[in-house]
């Protein structure tokens, strides 16, 4: 039998991407190892977002070189965002002459032509720029395979690709217009995934707020979201990654009031500095952005805020920065994901004439990252003494291990019969990251 080596990188949409891409390969006949020394198919589903992971891209396919050598037959691929970037396509073709198969974010139901392609010697390209829809709302992902990497939770497609034009970003050139499932698509995709046994779905999509726009007809990410609230045997409903800028009334109302969508929202800021905001295209001021906190804080207490912040976007100065240390301090994130500046060819940013030195970033995201850690630890710490609903996932060396609907990991001691149950878990410590506590009611 043939085994094929998967590398995941980027954001939850090539994770989700990486599940169909398993699926086609297993009813291909291929078997999954990590052992890449004793793989026939090693492909690497990438993300091009920022600079570092690319780097590592090039530099992990040199020395696959010496497999290949070893054994000619091996067929060695990249797929995902990296190819979607025409000069990096390009630089990949040619720099990496032992990579035989490279297709595109929008070419993976042609995994199986491509792949019997190369393996009869072909070296195989293809990437298209968008996905080939052939009516409103049709996706040539539906109905392909998919093997998930969990059994109780799963990641639902609803919106694809990104049109905000985030001056630092290339995510809307390389995975094309925003364009959303139809909403019975949804529902049935969910209803399946509950029937067989999940009990907690995200939503997947780069800007879920904008779910339903580009549809003909009546619809939103709450209806969307009401919608599958109704859903028996379905316990959970998450969702990533929600635009500041599209977060309407009708949304905090829903998240208020369904009692299946989980109290955590990841309201990525950026910066703190309305005039570096503005330079980015992100469509809010701070005082926008604040408002919203409160909004949403008011109409559902308790639920844990994450972000994603850039430091050393081009012409950010050390006040601006400030800005963003005190609008970090004055939200108290839960938690944050921090990034120094990458300038992306292609990007309007990237042609700005005011990059900021690589020492002044970094000095800058130390600093912050220093103030988030005394914040994050702050939150976990305030969670000891209180009883939390915790979705038993499975077992790991530290016992029972599940999730708050604040997504934090708790373990906890209990029969195995609890995983798929919603327990109630008392928090006894806090970890830097993770919880530890005890099971005081069981609903089952
Ligand atoms: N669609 C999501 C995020 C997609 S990319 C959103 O709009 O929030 C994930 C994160 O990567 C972004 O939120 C941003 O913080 C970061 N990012 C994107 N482009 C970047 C760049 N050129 N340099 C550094 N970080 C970047
Ligand atoms: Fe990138 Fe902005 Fe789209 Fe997010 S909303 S994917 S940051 S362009
Ligand atoms: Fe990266 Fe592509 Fe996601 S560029 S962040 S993997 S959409």
């Amino acid at each position: 039998m043939k085994k094929f080596f998967l590398r995941t990188m980027g954001c939850q949409m090539n994770d989700h991407d990486s599940e169909v891409i398993k699926g086609l390969l297993l009813s291909l006949g291929y078997d999954q190892t990590e052992e890449i020394e004793e793989a026939d198919l090693i492909l690497y589903n990438t993300c091009c977002v920022r600079e570092n992971p690319e780097r590592k891209v090039y530099g992990n396919m040199a020395a696959y070189k010496r497999l290949k050598e070893a054994n000619p037959n091996l067929i060695i691929g990249i797929c995902g965002c990296m190819t979607q970037q025409k000069a990096e396509l390009q630089n990949i073709f040619q720099q990496l002459p032992h990579v035989d198969l490279i297709f595109g974010t929008h070419n993976i139901h042609r995994l199986p032509e491509l792949l019997a392609r190369a393996e009869v010697g072909e070296r195989v390209v293809e990437v298209w720029d968008e996905a080939p829809y052939a009516e409103e709302g049709q996706d040539f992902r539906e109905n392909l395979p998919v093997e998930r990497s969990h059994r109780l939770k799963a990641f639902v497609n609803i919106i694809y690709g990104c049109t905000n034009f985030c001056t630092y970003c290339i995510v809307p050139y390389v995975r094309g217009r925003e364009h959303s499932r139809l909403p019975e698509s949804v529902r049935e995709e969910v209803a399946a995934l509950v029937e067989t046994g999940y009990r907690e779905i995200t939503l997947l999509g780069q800007n879920v707020n904008a779910y339903g726009k580009d549809l003909s007809m009546e619809t939103s990410f709450s209806s969307l979201l009401k919608e599958l609230n109704s859903i028996e045997g379905l316990a959970r409903i998450r969702f990533t990654t929600s635009h500041p800028r599209d977060m309407g009334s009708d949304l905090i109302h829903a998240m208020a009031s369904l009692d299946k969508v989980c109290e955590h929202l990841h309201l990525p800021v950026q910066a703190g500095s309305s005039r570096v905001l503005r330079r980015m295209n992100r469509g809010y001021t701070r005082e926008n952005y604040l408002d919203l906190v409160e909004k949403v804080r008011k109409a559902v207490p308790g639920i844990a805020l994450t972000t994603d912040i850039i430091v050393g976007f081009p012409g950010e100065t050390e006040e601006d920065f400030e800005q963003t240390l005190s609008l970090v301090e004055e939200v108290g994130f839960d938690s944050a994901f921090t990034f120094i500046y990458s300038p992306r060819e292609g990007t309007p940013a990237a042609r700005y004439a005011d990059q900021v030195p690589e020492e002044v970033k970094k000095e800058r995201i130390y600093r912050l990252i220093e103030l988030q850690n005394k914040i994050s630890a702050q939150h976990i710490q305030r969670l000891v003494g209180t009883e939390q609903e915790v979705l038993v996932e499975g077992r790991d060396t530290q016992g029972l291990v599940g999730r708050t609907r604040t997504n934090r990991q708790v373990h906890f001691a209990g029969s195995e019969e609890l995983v798929g149950e919603l327990v109630t878990v008392e928090i006894t410590e806090a970890g830097t990251w993770t919880l530890r506590g005890k099971v005081v009611h069981t609903q089952a």
